[in-house]
């Protein structure tokens, strides 16, 4: 387990997402209100980036840009199609006003993981 300090939470707008990119993992953070969520950056559907989507602050999703997959910031999973896989989800906190990320050793910065088998990635 490796643990990123990455910028404080100020920088980050609440309902907003920002793309990080660590270990090789691409990943959207998104704050709502003072929380902040983390989640795979690439669409399960096609390869686009989710942070440059809408962030539903109410029901607490992030709407994919391109066909509009809405995906759910606490478990990855995709909620609406096109999208069916989940992305995956990685432990976020706020530490004395500083984002920290934490990356799970051996987690594979690949891009999802079976909604099924939840917690393991695709290959
Ligand atoms: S690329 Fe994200 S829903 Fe199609």
């Amino acid at each position: 387990m490796s643990v990123h300090v990455l910028f404080p939470l100020v920088e980050l707008e609440a309902g907003t997402a920002r793309k990080v990119e660590m270990e090789g993992h691409q990943i959207s953070l998104v704050r709502i209100d003072d929380d902040v969520y983390a989640i795979g950056d690439i669409c399960s559907h096609e390869d686009v980036s989710l942070s440059e989507g809408y962030v539903d602050t109410e029901e607490c999703l992030l709407e994919c840009w391109r066909h509009g997959a809405m995906f759910n910031l606490k478990t990855g999973d995709a909620e609406t199609l096109p999208a069916i896989r989940a992305v995956p989800v990685y432990e976020v906190s706020v530490v004395d006003g500083m984002i920290q990320l934490v990356i799970d050793e051996g987690s594979e910065p690949l891009r999802t993981r079976d909604p099924v088998t939840r917690g393991r990635f695709d290959e």
